[in-house]
């Protein structure tokens, strides 16, 4: 007799309860491979956006499904892929680990670290690519994100939940002003995003060391495609810094996502789509290109407070050639975005920096979560700076004006003297209140302009000495700023 007859029992249980049926699994060919992306035959389930496992390590995404072969996007390739490996299909989509362990991380757009922090802790998977939250669990944008720089809180304010979009030629300081607007976050209960795509590796390193040395990493999370990466990868970049946002969102934070930027990651997206024959449209770029960077920005927004307030402001950058906004994917992104700021080139070469053109930046929906404080100080600044830019053109004829139209050109030399500001320096809230209100109240209109900085330096210090809240009121300000300002003298 056998001392042990279980097993035997369950087993023969088994066996009465198996039927015999063909059970089908797919295996597909690569039949050719090359700049990041695979021709696959033999996978005719394949669903759009599916994780292909390749023999020989390699992992791809389904991106393109024809009539008999599929066209993959390489994320993952050994030296050994080659036309006639194997491919399997696995059902599942493109997820990565969220949640605060990648506070202070560099991470890969598959969510693999790139630094040596050593492994992520495991944590909440989220897929890459999800809907956009529905219109019901939004809210309105109401509250100011403030950027730190004057220009762009004073006269173009950004609230939370925005997508304001940096615009201008290369070199201009794009970067810099979206990294000033990271550091900014600091001690505002802000996590931040960095998302680097098609960047030089020195402009990347670049990039870490300025937040690291700002002390911005402990809560920014830098997610990086360098332009030496697949093109795969370049074009997931953006959605998997969203992904990292939106996990935090969702759990009622308020985020600051930067994508530096979408002109390259627009060109990888191109590239790929053209290797796997796609239509070309304008400028080559696929017909879906609006509806890519659309479903990647519609997923920025403020949620409503049922679903915990969260929100995801951003900053998505666009590069131009030669000014030219009305190219393609500029005007794009103009029509997508809730409003544009705008870096000119001239300005730049002129050493009016940050180079902001306030005539062609404009914040759509900003102004209502600007603080009312600031908003009564900054009413009519851009107006009249902008008839300021108009006149000052008439002084180029060397045509003598009238006394009150002198005064106005004085004051707009001396606001835009005013609004100058250093790199890798942004401003509080507060010091923004006062010097809106030394303008406003002529307080600088005798000081010459070599002199501006100086003064505001000093008027920062005050300001910065009173720990003064930008609650206060109007008359409460005045009183401080007359009372410093005369002090200066
Ligand atoms: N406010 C500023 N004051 C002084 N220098 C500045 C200022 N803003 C930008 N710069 C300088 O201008 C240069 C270009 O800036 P940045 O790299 O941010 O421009 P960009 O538009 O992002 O360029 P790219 O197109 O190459 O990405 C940098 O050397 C930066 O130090
Ligand atoms: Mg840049």
């Amino acid at each position: 007799m056998r001392d042990d007859d279980t097993p035997l029992a369950v087993h023969a249980e088994w066996l009465e309860g198996y039927s015999y049926k063909q059970r089908l699994s797919e295996q597909g060919t690569v039949v050719s491979v090359g700049d990041g992306i695979a021709w696959i035959t033999g996978l005719p389930s394949a669903r759009m956006d599916e994780i292909l496992q390749l023999e020989d390590g390699t992992t791809a995404l389904a991106f393109h499904l024809a009539r008999n072969r599929i066209g993959a996007i390489l994320l993952r390739q050994t030296e050994r892929l080659t036309a006639g490996t194997t491919a399997f299909l696995t059902g599942k989509r493109l997820s990565m680990v969220v949640g605060d362990g990648l506070l202070g991380r560099v991470i890969d757009p598959l969510g693999a670290p790139l630094d040596d922090g050593g492994p992520l802790e495991s944590g909440v998977s989220r897929l890459l690519d999800v809907r956009s939250p529905p219109i019901i669990a939004r809210d309105f944008v109401k509250q100011p994100m403030y950027t730190g720089n004057k220009i762009v809180d004073a006269l173009i304010p950004i609230g939370k939940g925005q997508r304001q979009l940096i615009i201008g030629d290369n070199g201009t300081g794009k970067s810099a002003l979206a990294v000033d607007a990271v550091i900014n976050q600091r001690g505002k209960h802000v996590y931040c995003v960095y998302v680097l795509i098609g960047q030089k590796r020195s402009a990347v390193v670049n990039t870490i060391e300025t937040l690291r040395r700002a002390g911005a990493l402990d809560y920014t999370t830098l997610v990086v495609a360098e332009a030496t990466a697949m093109p795969g990868l370049k074009y997931l970049a953006p959605f998997a810094g969203c992904t990292v946002a939106d996990a935090w969102t969702w759990q009622g934070r308020d985020t600051l996502i930067v994508y530096d930027d979408l002109t390259n990651h627009a060109r990888s997206y191109r590239e790929l789509s053209l290797l796997l024959r796609r239509p070309p449209g304008r400028e080559a770029y696929p017909g879906d290109i609006f509806y890519l960077h659309a479903r990647l920005l519609e997923r920025s927004t403020r949620l409503s407070a049922k679903h915990g307030g969260g929100s995801i402001t951003a900053l998505p950058i666009i590069e131009t050639e030669q000014g030219e906004i009305s190219s393609y994917i500029p005007t794009n992104l103009i029509s997508i975005t809730d409003g544009q700021i705008y870096l000119d080139h001239d300005l730049f070469a002129r050493g009016f920096l940050p180079a902001i053109d306030v005539t062609r930046s404009v914040s759509r929906i900003g102004g209502n979560a600007q603080h009312p404080n600031i908003k009564k100080e900054a009413g009519r600044m851009k107006l009249d700076y902008l008839q300021f830019l108009e006149l000052e053109v008439f002084t180029r004829f060397g045509s003598r004006l009238e006394a009150s139209m002198e005064a106005r050109i004085h004051r707009g030399q001396l606001l835009r003297e005013m609004l100058k500001q250093d790199l890798l320096a942004p401003l509080s809230i507060e010091f923004q209140m006062a010097w809106m209100v030394a303008y406003n109240e002529g307080l600088f209109d005798h000081i010459e302009l070599h002199l501006v900085k100086e003064r505001l330096a000093y008027l920062q210090r005050q300001v910065e000495h009173a720990r003064v809240s930008i609650e206060e009121g109007r008359d409460q300000w005045k009183t401080l700023v007359h009372a410093w300002m005369s002090e200066a003298i």
